[in-house]
């Protein structure tokens, strides 16, 4: 089976082609580079030695993407490619609905002229927006996201779910994806952002390895337990699994036709404090920190109800909160500098 990754040299992207090697899928690598660096890809096949077939190029140029499907015969999409920065959508709105709205309108034209009808899409928690309660289940209506990050993820699912109305051969699943964090065991892939990071584990990770001097956590009165916000952090090997699953699931339910929606989650909230005193404790390093006022557009607390995965996808979350920490620790203590080290 050979699947097209967009987006796959990028931080979950570059784990997940790693698990898809490791169960025996043929790859086929999209990107544009934007946020990313073909390192990644190098490693992968180290890694797995094998290769992937890797092509340069924008999910927004149609006669490119129309070539890719001619060139090679796609069993199935699994599409990263997107613009992820919260704050940078609302400063850069038109930008991100371009990317990330027309883009996967491309990338679906172009895989319904080629006879391909299978789509995994990475969406987001985000989706559920501020009016739903906690935890978020997969039958809740989605909400309304306060940044345009957060919208355009909305406005897919929306696409897909007419897609599928319209095609009858459509099989869609879409992964609601809850906080991401941590490396390849490795070491040798991990999150390499560009600039200063605005997540909150690779700026621990940069805190530590001398890079920034202290960590703001924004929010120290929410309604929480401590005053900091809460997460539901997983492992980005156990989310590359999760991608590894719903496509066997997708494979495997030749009847199903459709769009499904996954939580992938592990349901446990954490906060920023937990964060700080679990990467220290696994580390063994000091993290500076100040209290600092609340960041515009963030929720107290959301996590998974991860019961839909479960029970469908047989996949769970299992890697515990010391891996993800002392997994962070070894990709930045090796690499301070990312793919460019
Ligand atoms: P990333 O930036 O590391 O990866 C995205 C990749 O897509 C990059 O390699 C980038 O170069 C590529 N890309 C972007 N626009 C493109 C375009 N127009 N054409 C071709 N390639 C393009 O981000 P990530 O953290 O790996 O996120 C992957 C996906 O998961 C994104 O869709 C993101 O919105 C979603 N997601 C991420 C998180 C998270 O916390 N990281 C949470 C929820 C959902
Ligand atoms: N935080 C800090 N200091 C920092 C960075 C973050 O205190 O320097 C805090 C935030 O205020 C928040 C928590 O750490 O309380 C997590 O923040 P992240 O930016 O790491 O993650 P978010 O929950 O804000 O958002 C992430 C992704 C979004 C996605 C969302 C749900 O960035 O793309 O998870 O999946 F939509």
């Amino acid at each position: 089976m050979k699947i097209l990754v967009t987006g796959g040299a990028g931080y979950i992207g570059s784990h997940t082609v790693l698990s898809l090697l490791n169960n025996g899928y043929e790859v086929v690598v999209y990107d544009n580079l934007c946020n990313s660096s073909e390192v990644s890809l190098q490693r992968v096949q180290q890694l797995a030695g094998n290769t992937v077939e890797f092509v340069q190029g924008d999910i927004q140029d149609k006669s490119a993407l129309t070539a890719l499907f001619k060139q090679y015969p796609i069993d199935a999409v699994i599409h990263f490619a997107a613009l992820k920065a919260v704050g940078e959508s609302t400063q850069l709105p038109l930008a991100y609905y371009q990317n990330n709205v027309h883009g996967t309108l491309c990338l679906l034209e172009a895989m319904q002229v080629a006879n391909v009808h299978q789509f995994i899409f990475s969406s987001s928690a985000t989706v559920y927006g501020e009016e739903n309660a906690v935890p978020y289940v997969e039958t809740m209506t989605l909400g309304t996201p306060s940044s345009p990050y957060g919208a355009s993820k909305v406005m897919v699912e929306r696409v897909m779910a007419d897609v599928a109305l319209a095609n009858a051969q459509f099989k869609g699943v879409s992964l609601r994806y809850f906080n991401p964090i941590g490396a390849h065991p490795s070491g040798q892939i991990g999150e390499d952002p560009k600039g200063i990071p605005n997540n909150l584990l690779p700026y621990v990770a940069q805190v530590a390895v001398g890079k920034r001097d202290k960590l703001n956590i924004f929010g120290g009165d929410y309604p929480t337990a401590d005053g900091s916000c809460e997460r539901d952090y997983l492992h980005v090997m156990d989310l590359a699994d999760g991608h590894v699953a719903a496509l066997d699931w997708l494979i495997k339910n030749e009847q199903f036709t459709g769009v499904e929606a996954f939580n992938l989650g592990t349901g446990t909230p954490v906060s920023v404090f937990a964060i700080v005193n679990a990467f220290e404790q696994a580390t063994g390093k000091t993290i500076a920190y100040d209290v600092a006022p609340r960041r515009a557009g963030d929720l107290p607390a959301f996590w998974a109800d991860a019961n839909k995965a479960k029970i469908q996808l047989n996949w769970h979350a299992s890697r515990t909160l010391q891996q993800m920490m002392e997994d962070t620790w070894n990709w930045q203590s090796n690499n301070p500098n990312g793919f460019d080290s």
